[in-house]
């Protein structure tokens, strides 16, 4: 296991997982301080949400995570439809009196420039959360709101400083109050030692294993984040999904050959009494059908807040745990900056400036 602070027992060679080890430890750290950030000027953000009649994040990657996370905690509190879009176009529904938050921690994906043009060109309302590039540029050119986040991150790193910003622009739109307590959620997940050890637990079980990551179906981002991060981080291959949906295919595709399979099953005491039956009868199952290791993962914490984050938290640490154990650097990815290169090089819709020509929608 790697050690939290300089690791003077990685073998000449190894790779050193260190500093990725402390950012994602630090995760309640710098959500705090996300947190405690004004955003850029009050009254716009007033501004900016009264009278909106959506709410649209878009991004891809490690910075569409937040959204996601965002949309599966305050969704059922909103007042206004919301959509999370990862591609190049823009729903139809989409309108001038839209909230569109374009989120790219480089402020140069392809996809995130062309949404984010598309909003500037029906005259949506547009905040930019970036780091700068295109992104920042296209913005400020239109007279959009920026909101600037802190370089030096990978961006699925920086998830606290995509995430905080997010919840604060979407509170004012929730006709309740979803009771977010981001610093007690944040002073509940310092425990630093308990996230080590169990995360170390989790890493053993995911050791070798095809992964297939389940979660109750609000949760679906939060297993969603446990697979990209065992993709991005350990470089392996995994897949999610979520129940009850998944009783009602995948496990079908159990019967074939499932030798391999680790099954992960991330659980939260606010499942409905029908759900746990079904993760319990999907636990079975999967025994049964003779996957190598069924592992359960309880959220810990009394809110929706604090039990999705310790979950990611454990999620993070546990794949950089893991590239660490399978002797690969956690942070470069370097076959997603090739690809992107490659796109641009072919300029399929990577200046942000042109975007191809708005996708036909069915009335
Ligand atoms: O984790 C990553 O590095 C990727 O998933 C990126 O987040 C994704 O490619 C989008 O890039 P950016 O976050 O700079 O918009």
């Amino acid at each position: 296991m790697p050690s939290t602070t300089a690791d003077p027992g990685h073998a000449k060679g190894k790779p050193d997982n260190t500093n990725a080890l402390r950012m994602a430890l630090d995760w309640p750290l710098h959500l705090r301080t996300a947190w405690a950030r004004e955003l850029p000027d009050a009254k716009d953000v007033e501004t900016l949400t009264e009278g909106t009649r959506g709410v649209c994040v878009t991004g891809m990657g490690g910075s569409a995570i937040g959204g996601s996370l965002a949309r599966a905690l305050l969704g059922p509190h909103l007042s206004v439809p919301m959509e999370l879009v990862r591609d190049y176009q823009l729903p139809a529904c989409v309108g001038n009196d839209w909230l569109v938050i374009g989120v790219s921690y480089s402020g140069n994906t392809a996809e995130t420039l062309s949404t984010f043009q598309r909003a500037v060109d029906r005259g949506c309302r547009c905040v930019a959360l970036t780091t700068g590039g295109k992104l920042k540029a296209m913005a400020e050119t239109h007279g959009a709101s920026v909101i600037m986040v802190p370089s030096g991150f990978q961006p699925r790193a920086a998830l606290p400083y995509l995430l905080a910003p997010l919840l604060k622009l979407m509170l004012p739109l929730c006709h309740d109050d979803p009771g977010l307590d981001v610093d007690s959620t944040c002073e509940a997940l310092k425990d630093e030692p308990g996230t080590l050890l169990k995360a170390t637990e989790v890493m053993e079980a995911l050791e070798g294993g095809l992964l297939v990551i389940y979660a109750y179906e609000p949760w679906g981002p939060v297993a969603y984040r446990w697979q990209t991060q065992v993709n991005e981080n350990a470089k392996v291959l995994a897949f999610h999904h979520t129940l009850p949906e998944g009783d009602h295919n995948d496990i079908v595709g159990w019967e074939g050959a499932v030798e391999g399979m680790v099954v992960v099953l991330l659980r939260s005491s606010m499942e409905p009494a029908e759900v746990q039956a079904r993760f319990e009868m999907t636990r079975k199952l999967a025994w049964d059908r003779g996957a190598k290791q069924v592992i359960e993962v309880q959220a810990e914490g009394q809110d929706a807040l604090t039990q999705m984050l310790y979950l990611v938290l454990l999620g993070d640490v546990a794949s950089i745990m893991l590239a660490d154990r399978l002797g690969v650097e956690a942070e470069p990815v370097q076959v997603i900056e090739s690809l992107k290169v490659k796109l641009a090089d072919m300029a399929v819709g990577t200046d942000g400036e042109t975007p191809g020509p708005e996708r036909e929608v069915a009335p």
